[in-house]
């Protein structure tokens, strides 16, 4: 493609985004677009890559695969965490699938080529066959990824110009640091297939506004307080937030984990105020203490929850552009990625992440085998929201339908997601993309539409 070539100047982005709250259906499977994306976006963001409990020991790698690139990140005895470009320098075999252990480095399967685990050339096998050319040193090591650790993640960069991690991840970054989230271990991981653009399936997740629609469980009567404020129920309030907690536990396999919802199970006795205002308050407080307590006790990490209440950082979703996000509930939380297979096929990935005292951590859980959509297997919170893509998608391609209207106020996040893509596309400046990371790595579920600055 010739728009190439001009790679790091502006560059007209095509099907942009031209009206805040309007998105062109285009977006989501034009296959000119999804090869933008591959040359101007991915190479330059940091992506979460693995988990580091896959990789607990010295010579443990993993790899990770973006479109057509595999990256191994590999654990090293004195460097900690590194990565290179899975492949082999000689006749570009890919070094390693999946994920395993190599103390002693790596060998090419084809012809025997040897790699340390710094990826240094160690032994090319019958070198005088080889012209001098052929043989640099450094030109016969494995190609080096940027790659730095947060959050209980190891995070790749293809471009080395890109800021540091952190840089690129506030605030959020400081949000869930104060939440303790270096301290969750995968206690599952599970994968799907979703016929849908990798855009499309992140946007059903973050937003409330489906939730009364796409999920009629979670509209439990007695949370909310009624018209007259004389109607209003502690005990009917109390048991809806139990009911609540019990609901999203199982719907969604665990984001609020069961060790939470004993806790609050517990707390069923006390005497609420007979105001809903003060009924909430005093919940919500009572049973963070109850959960910051609990886990303290058992001997786990975390975080005293009223007080980030109080800093306004206990919040219910943390948004890492452009494929990656958790959702903190008291203890525990989901993490989700996302990546393109193609314009129209995502492979979603989900984690239930929660805190075990030091050593007591449960195994790692295997690379998960990707599910269809479909699969009776999914817990029924995100197989509502799997049933709605692949019909999304579809309609999409309507010749009658133009682009997505979205609620300012409701969808703002889907809009500024957008905006900040097209900034990518257009090859703008870090220093001009760092301001609008800024404004996408954050609570999306409540984000009106943002000014980007560009
Ligand atoms: S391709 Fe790796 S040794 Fe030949
Ligand atoms: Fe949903």
């Amino acid at each position: 493609m010739t728009i190439v070539e001009h790679k790091w100047s502006a560059l007209p982005v095509p099907y942009a985004i031209e009206v805040p709250d309007r998105v062109r259906k285009e977006r989501y499977y034009d296959p000119d677009f999804y090869a933008l994306e591959a040359e101007l976006l991915w190479p330059r963001v940091w992506q979460m890559a693995c988990r580091l409990e896959e990789i607990p020991k010295a010579g443990d790698f993993a790899e990770y695969q973006i479109l057509d690139q595999s990256v191994v990140v590999l654990r090293t005895e004195d460097r900690g965490v590194l990565a290179f470009q899975n492949t082999c320098r000689h006749r570009g075999v890919r070094l390693v699938e999946g994920r395993g252990t190599r103390r002693g480095g790596f060998v090419c399967p084809f012809h025997g080529w040897c790699y340390g685990t710094d990826g240094r050339n160690t032994r090319v096998t019958q070198a005088g066959a080889f012209s001098e050319h052929n043989l640099q040193p450094g030109d016969v090591d494995l190609t080096p990824v940027r790659c730095e650790t947060w959050g209980g993640c190891a995070w790749i960069n293809l471009d080395d110009a890109a800021p540091p991690l952190r840089e690129c991840l506030e605030p959020v970054a400081t949000v869930l640091d104060a939440w303790k989230v270096e301290s969750l271990r995968a206690e599952w991981w599970y994968a799907c297939r979703l016929p849908v653009n990798w855009k499309l399936a992140q946007e059903a997740f973050v937003e409330q506004y489906h939730v009364l629609q796409s999920h009629p469980q979670l509209r439990i009567p007695g949370r909310y307080p009624g018209r007259d404020p004389a109607d209003f129920d502690p005990r009917a309030f109390l048991d809806a937030e139990l009911h609540y907690l019990r609901t999203m536990s199982e719907g969604m396999g665990g984001m609020v984990h069961r060790t939470d919802v004993a806790i609050a199970e517990g707390l069923a006795e006390i005497e609420l105020p007979a105001d809903y205002a003060r009924a909430r308050a005093m919940w919500d407080r009572t049973l963070n203490d109850a959960v910051s307590r609990a886990h303290a006790e058992r001997g786990c990490a975390v975080p005293d929850l009223n007080e980030l209440d109080e800093l306004g950082l206990n919040q219910p979703m943390a948004y890492g552009f452009p494929h990656f996000f958790v959702l903190p509930m008291y203890s525990s939380a989901s993490g989700y990625r996302f990546r393109p297979l193609g314009p129209e096929e995502t492979l979603m990935e989900i984690w239930s992440l929660t805190r075990f005292p030091e050593g007591d951590e449960p195994e790692t859980p295997p690379v998960p085998e990707a599910w269809e959509h479909d699969d009776p297997r999914w817990p029924p919170i995100p197989a509502q929201d799997f049933s709605n893509l692949p019909r999304q998608q579809l309609g999409l391609h309507a010749r009658s339908f133009e682009y997505m209207r979205l609620s300012e106020r409701n969808e703002g996040h889907i809009s500024n997601f957008h905006r900040l893509v097209d900034g990518f596309l257009a090859g703008l400046s870090y220093e001009k993309l760092l301001p609008a990371l800024r404004q996408v790595n954050v609570n999306p579920l409540e984000m009106p539409v943002a000014d980007m600055e560009f």
